[in-house]
Formats: structure tokens, sequence, C-alpha cells
């Protein structure tokens, strides 16, 4: 059973309106829905001027040559300005910007003032090294301080950064480095996770000596694991040494709003994952109002904690650039939830007063599991507000989230968006809206969404149907690196007949009777495990490389706790086929694609089979694999090419 069935989530009656006290202090007005109602694109002027600007815009948006947006195009600014130097010279040097909390314990504190020394010398660290505006670095650490520093630098002297999530492997990094062609790469020597120093070093090496034509001219190396490393001479720079001989001062210079800020690789629906493509004023003015208004933040006396790494877009939008560009004070950790024991995240919020906590449902229903006595060993009064993020969080999770963590009291938002969209877009406002448990309820003041059927009509509420962004945004993509085509096909081809304007998400989702919208999940072969996007064909194509696969077919079944999980139907070669027992190939086969792609990818199991479904065209059957992934019984075989293959994989796995 999927995790947000839509039987269950229409039975769920549950309301939680806010408390008079949190609705008498909330950042959020009513009055955002009007004004954003009554002019859209003066709505996010405003909010845009809100930022620092070098040079104030005077167009709002061009949409003169769609999908290609242009948000406040004729403006100038600085992103790590806006994060930095603006906070210090308006008097809040000294607030803290980071509390990082290494995984063995160890902890450190950079206010705003500390925080914009480092960038500065890093970012003439940058410049030495002979990286300008425009250049691609690739940064591939863990989280620790120097992840912030290095995106925050690179955004400075206008560079562009690609940040590889260091769980993936060297094939991954080596592929991200060489589409980028990036031509700096930050790393560790290594990071703590899980109670030892996981090397990411080697990995870079490993990435850098595969690659093919990449302009890869340094590796800057933080130091953190400790752990020994091989050296290339010329091309390898401790990032301490780096620092120290680069001068402090660094003048931050005006980009135009529409200069590339970052690219982030992400998964769609074939094996090549794709480098979205963010820019400068637009980004940066959505995650900064989301930040504000989505989790009420009074940067005077809230601690804000995103628990999501920097590899991701949770963490550049919700660890980086909206808590840094509101001056916010934010928990960073390096570590595992359970390290050295289940409650570390409790004693963390604890230990710093986490007032807002922003999460995954995975890890929300992992501690479930575990029982609510690990939290209820830590004071966890200072939470007054909860958000969700990544996939759907089903009734019961959001319950206990809201009555374990927070106290019974506090609100829950669930919020919706995408690497694409750069930034939230659904979500309810805390202290404005009765939060139902298991929707993402509506979309955020001056963002567009609809819900279409198939044929591309509005769906009639209660009603559930395709996701779709009706009008531009400010924090939307603004395309796919070195790939326009791809770009236009992907996200703005399904419903192409309705206008320039619709931008199919990929989810399905359900709108209620008073205009609620309930998320549903993935409609395409992207998978959602623990909040992690990976495609099924990224998986198929790991499971071919290796010699000893014929075929392979990879499904999301449902999982209790990870929402998904990846399945896998693999067809062995004839001759391997007696070479080693079933148990053999699929244990050899699961590290080989966590060995190819990183450890996230690796199947919870895989089956070895003689056929696999298909249509009389030859398209693998999904959904009848998926039937027999999660137990149920397999749907309509009709359409099989050879009806008799789904009763010899069942057979088979009795
Ligand atoms: C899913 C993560 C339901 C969705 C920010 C989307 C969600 C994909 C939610 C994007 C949510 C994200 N409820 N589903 N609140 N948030 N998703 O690019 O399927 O890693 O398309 O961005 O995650 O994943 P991505």
């Amino acid at each position: 059973m999927p995790i947000n069935s839509i039987d269950s989530l229409l039975q769920e009656e549950r309301r939680f309106p806010p408390t008079e006290e949190f609705a008498g202090n909330a950042v959020a007005t009513r009055s955002l829905y009007e004004e954003a109602a009554d002019d859209r694109l003066a709505f996010w002027a405003k909010q845009a001027r809100s930022l620092h600007w070098h040079q104030d815009f005077t167009e709002t948006l061009d949409w003169s040559n769609p999908p290609f947006a242009r948000w406040f195009a004729d403006g100038k600014l600085n992103v790590a300005y806006n994060c930095l130097d603006r906070h210090v010279e308006a008097g809040n040097g000294d607030r803290v910007a980071i509390h990082w909390e290494g995984e063995p314990g160890d902890s450190r504190s950079l206010t705003y003032s500390d925080l914009t020394a480092e960038v500065k010398r890093a970012a003439n660290a940058m410049i030495t090294l002979g990286i300008t505006a425009g250049d691609r670095v690739a940064i591939y650490l863990p989280m620790i301080p120097e992840a912030i520093v290095a995106m925050l630098a690179v955004a400075r002297i206008g560079a562009i950064h690609s940040v590889v999530f260091g769980g993936f492997s060297a094939e991954s990094l080596r592929a991200r480095i060489d589409d980028a062609q990036a031509k700096l790469v930050i790393t560790a020597d290594g990071g703590w996770r899980k109670g030892t120093v996981l090397p990411l070093k080697p990995t870079v090496d490993a990435a850098l000596a595969k690659s093919g034509e990449h302009p890869v001219t340094n590796v800057l190396v933080v130091k953190r694991g400790e752990n020994e490393i091989a050296w290339a001479e010329g091309r390898d720079l401790w990032w301490h040494d780096a620092l120290a001989d680069a001068p402090a001062e660094h003048v931050a210079e005006g980009f135009e709003a529409e200069h590339p800020l970052f690219i982030l690789y992400t998964s769609g629906t074939t094996g090549r994952p794709k480098g979205i493509l963010h820019t400068s004023g637009g980004y940066l003015t959505q995650v900064a109002f989301t930040h504000k208004n989505v989790f009420d933040l009074h940067p005077e006396t809230d601690v804000f904690w995103c628990t999501a790494d920097v590899g991701w877009v949770t963490g550049h939008s919700y660890v980086v650039y909206g808590p840094l560009a509101n001056g916010a004070t934010q928990v960073m950790y390096e570590g595992v939830p359970d390290a050295p024991a289940p409650g570390r995240w409790w004693k963390i919020i604890e230990k710093y007063g986490v007032s807002i906590l922003y999460a995954a449902p995975t890890a929300i229903r992992t501690f479930m599991k575990l029982g609510r006595e690990i939290p209820q060993a830590s004071d966890l009064s200072s939470l007054r507000l909860l958000g969700s993020v990544g996939e759907p969080i089903n009734p019961e999770a959001w319950v206990w989230y809201r009555e374990v963590i927070g106290g019974g009291s506090t609100p829950v938002v669930d919020t919706w968006w995408q690497t694409e969209t750069g930034a939230i877009m659904i979500s309810a406002l805390p202290g404005i809206a009765t939060l139902k448990p298991g929707s993402a309820q509506v979309p955020i003041p001056g963002i567009s969404i609809v819900i279409l059927g198939e044929d591309g009509t509005r769906v009639d509420p209660p009603n559930g149907g395709l996701l779709v962004v009706s009008e531009p945004w400010p924090a939307m993509l603004r395309g796919i690196w070195g790939d326009p085509e791809r770009f236009k096909e992907t996200y703005w081809s399904r419903f192409a007949a309705l206008g320039d304007s619709t931008y199919f998400a990929g989810d399905g989702a359900h709108v209620d009777a008073d205009g609620d919208i309930w998320l549903l999940g993935r409609v395409d072969d992207v998978m959602n495990i623990s909040g992690h996007r990976l495609s099924t064909a990224e998986i198929e194509s790991a499971l071919v490389s290796h010699p000893i696969v014929a075929e392979a077919a990879v499904v999301g079944a449902a999982d209790a706790t990870t929402g998904q999980a990846v399945v896998a139907f693999v067809i062995l070669r004839s001759k391997q086929a007696d070479k080693q027992t079933s148990d053999e190939a699929s244990a050899l086969l699961r590290s080989h694609v966590a060995q190819q792609i990183g450890a996230i990818a690796r199947p919870r199991e895989i089956f070895i089979v003689t056929e696999l479904p298909k249509t009389r065209s030859g398209k693998i059957m999904r959904r009848l694999l998926q039937d027999v992934a999660e137990g149920r019984e397999i749907g309509d075989t009709t359409t099989l090419a050879d009806t008799s293959v789904m009763q010899l994989i069942s057979d088979k796995l009795k």
C-alpha cells in the first residue's frame, strides 16, 4: 500500500487551526495573498527589493522567449553580499550564523562577521587559482561550515557551483565534473559519518583519473577526517593554506540578476542525470521570501535547523541561501541521526534551543518506529514550528511529528517543491492556515498551480490529476546545462497545447473540495527513496553495465520507512546463470549499484528472473513488476506479449 494512498487521505478529517498566540505573532499575513492576486509581478518585484541590489531593475519578468525566463534582468546584485556583508553592515555581525556540530561531538559557532571574513578569503584564494566569473567549481564536501563558505565564495566571484552529494561514487562525480567542465574541485580528506571517517579525497582522485577531457587544474582539500590521503603535487592544495595566503579584503561586485548561480544534478526519466541551472536574482528572491514566511522566521530570536545535506536542493535553498539571506541563526550537523545513539537530533535541539526544524518524512517515520521515549528524553520545548519536505508525509507521521516532537502545539508545514522549482511552491503559511495533516495545501502567494486531467482540462474538485505550474516563477530553473532541447521536452511539452506557460512537474495530486492540494507521488519513472530522487533508468543502466547482467528492470516499491525502495528484476547472461546462486548474484549486483552510483541507490532487493514482462512493442511493464515488489495481486496482463511471464516470475519468488 503506498504511504499516501488516496483512500486514507480522503478519510483524513483532523484539522489544526493556529493558536491565537502563534497567529498574533505570525510573520505572514493574509494580505500577501491579496497583493499577489492583485498584481503578481508587482508582488514579486516588491519581494525582490527586500534584497540589496547593486543596480535596481526596471523590468520584473521577460517571458518573450518561453520557456527561457528572465527575472529582474537589468538589475545587478551579489548573492554572497546579500547573505553576508549586508547583515554585518546592518550591525548584526555578532549574530551567530552557524552553530555547527561535528558528529564526534566537536562544535564551532560562526558569527556573520566570521563567515563574511572566511568567504572573502576563500573568494580571493579562488581568484588566485585563476577562477573567474562563469567558471564552474565542483564541491564535494561533508556537512562542515566550509561547504557553505565554498558555495558563497564561488557565488561571490560570479563563478558557478556544482555541489555533488558526498555519498555519490567516483563514477557519478566524474560524470558531473565532465558535464559541467569544472575547473576546480573543492573536497575534504574525509568527513565523519556513522562513527567513522568516510574518505572523500580518494573518490575525487579516482574521478579525475578516469575523467575524459576535463579542465580541472586544482583540488582544494579541507582537513577534516585526518585520514591518510594521496597528494598530487601541483594540483592539490590544502584549503587552510590557500585561505591563509589569500588577502583578507574582497569587495563584492554586482552581477546581472540572470547570472548563473549554480548547477545541481538531479535524476530524470533517463539514465543520464541532468544539470539543473539556477540563476541569481529570482532564485534569491523566492528562497528568501519562502524561508521567512513559510518558517515564520524571527531572525533575532529563532534558531533554524534544516537537516538536509548541502548536496541536495533543500540544502542549497534552506541551509545556505534562504537562511543566510534572511540573517537567520541556524544549526548545521555533520553526521547521522543515530551517532553515537539514536537520540542525537533531539540532543542537538536541546543544546542549541532550536525553534524551527525542517526535515524529511523518512526521518520522521524512522523516529516513529524507534519510539517516543527517545525524543522525550530531551527537552524539545524550544520548538515552535516544524516543516516537512521531499516526499508525501502520511497523516500518521504528520500527527506524530506534531504531538511528540512539537509537544502537541506546533504547526507542521508540508512544503512541496523540486530541484527545478528552486524554492517552496506549495505550503500552508503558519499562523494563517488551518492545517490538514497529509496535505501540502495551497500555492505560495505569487505562485500559480493547477491540477489537470490527462487531456489538459482542469479537474473538478474533489478530484485527482497532474500537477502543473501555470505561470513562470522567480526561482524557476533556467534550463538544463548544455541541453536546451531536453529542457523544453522534459518540462514544457506535456501540455504545450495549452500555451507556453505550462510546466509539468511529474507529480500526481488530488485537489479537495476546499481547493487544498494533496501530493500523491511521481507519475513518471522517477523514484523517491528517503526523499532522494533516483530514476529507474539510471539504476537499470548501472545494472546492465555489469558483465553478468543481460537485462534489468527497476521499480520503486512502497516502503513503510523510506517512502519507496529500489527493487530490481534482473536476467543474467546465460553463461553466468549457473556459475552462482541467485543470492550470490544479487549480493554482487547490489554492491555494484552502490559503487556505480552511490549507497543511496543500492537496491533493497534484486530478484534474479528468466523473463521480464514486456508489451508487444518491447516496453517493460513496470506496473506489473511493482505489483510483485509490493506483494499485491498482479494487475491486468492482457497487453503482455507473453502472458505467462508474470506467472513465471511470481512462481519463482514464492
Ligand atoms: C517530491 C526536493 C510530496 C515530489 C525538494 C517532487 C514531495 C520531488 C514533497 C522533488 C512534498 C518534494 N510532498 N512530495 N512536500 N516535496 N516531493 O528535486 O515528487 O529532490 O517532484 O526536491 O520530491 O525532489 P527534489
